[in-house]
């Protein structure tokens, strides 16, 4: 069997939390897994389920036609990948690389594989560890589509739902920060609300329902936004920004009179007014989205 076709056989460079999880995920799934990471002792588990332990990342490499590939960010991914002995035993082999990081650093790493002979997949992991290997697990992928279906078995003993976003390499990693910047601000959100909550006097616990009564309403206005965001047409007959940002007003002043740092708010509250003061008072909140992408 040609080193780039045997679909028994994976190996995962990269065992931290996220790179366990994956590892362990395949060996459930009945794959002979090797392992490797740059820090020895982290493999212990997985030996003891059966896998492999390398001993260096070429070796790992060596051990499959395809390598998966989790470490904290495309620096150390590169860090991984490309000495040379790596680079050499990747040739005519698979990399999906399920490391996070930006769109660029995707397509730099495509292009460096490219210039290797190496086939390249790129990829990003939505939930947290303990949904891989189950129903809800959701990954991203992006790259050549035959490459992708070549694969997608051994993809799919990852668990949960894969989706291919299209050929451009970058595609995965551009949800993938898009979709994480949903996911940050909002916690600062939430981190900031449990702090002016606690101020006046409400515990987490009792204010947490209520909250989750606020998250159960973005679904909706999700879609009712892209809408707007995709038409140009910003309608804020039912809740202008001039009416928001009242809100946000008060806000800042009840979080700084308990001396919290209310910046977050102070930045959204000033996207808002700037929109006000372009003349848009009586769109909705998501003319923002026009303001931040004006050149
Ligand atoms: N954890 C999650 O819930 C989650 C969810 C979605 C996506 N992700 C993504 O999955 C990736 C891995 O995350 P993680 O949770 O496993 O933990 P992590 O802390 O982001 O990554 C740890 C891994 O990176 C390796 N590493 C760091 N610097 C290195 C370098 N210079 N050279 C070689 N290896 C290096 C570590 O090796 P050492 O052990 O030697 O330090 C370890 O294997 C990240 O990109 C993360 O954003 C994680």
């Amino acid at each position: 069997m040609s080193k780039s076709t045997d679909q028994s056989a994976v190996t995962v460079l990269g065992l931290g939390p996220m790179g366990r999880a994956l590892a362990g995920a395949l060996l459930d799934a009945g794959l002979r897994v090797t392992v490797w990471n740059r820090t020895p002792g982290k493999e212990r588990e997985l030996v003891d389920r059966g896998a492999v332990s390398a001993r260096s990342a070429a070796e790992a490499v060596a051990a499959s036609a395809l390598t998966v590939v989790c470490v904290v960010n495309y620096d150390a991914a590169d860090a991984v990948l490309r000495g040379e002995a790596v680079t050499d035993a990747l040739k005519g082999r698979t990399v999906v690389n399920l490391t996070a990081d930006t769109p660029d650093r995707a397509r730099d790493t495509a292009g460096w594989a490219a210039d290797h002979g190496i086939r390249y997949l790129d990829g990003a992991i939505m939930t947290p560890t303990t949904t891989i290997g189950t129903p809800e697990a959701v990954f991203l992928h992006s790259g050549p589509e035959e490459l992708y279906q070549e694969h997608r078995a051994v993809l799919d003993a990852l668990g949960g739902t894969h989706t291919h976003l299209g050929e451009e390499i970058g595609r995965a990693a551009s949800y993938d920060i898009a979709l994480l910047d949903v996911f940050w601000t909002a916690m600062s959100g939430y981190a900031h609300a449990l702090a002016v909550a606690r101020a006046e006097g409400i515990t987490a616990r009792e204010f947490a329902p209520f909250a989750q009564g606020i998250a159960a309403i973005l679904p909706a206005l999700f879609e009712e936004f892209a809408r707007d965001v995709d038409s140009g047409s910003f309608s804020g007959e039912l809740n202008p920004i001039t009416s928001a940002v009242s809100t946000m007003a008060h806000i800042v002043h009840a979080s700084e009179s308990h001396g919290i740092d209310a910046s977050v708010m102070r930045a959204t509250e000033g996207l808002a007014r700037r929109v006000v003061g372009l003349g848009h008072g009586t769109d909705g909140f998501i003319r923002v989205t026009e303001l931040l992408g004006r050149r």
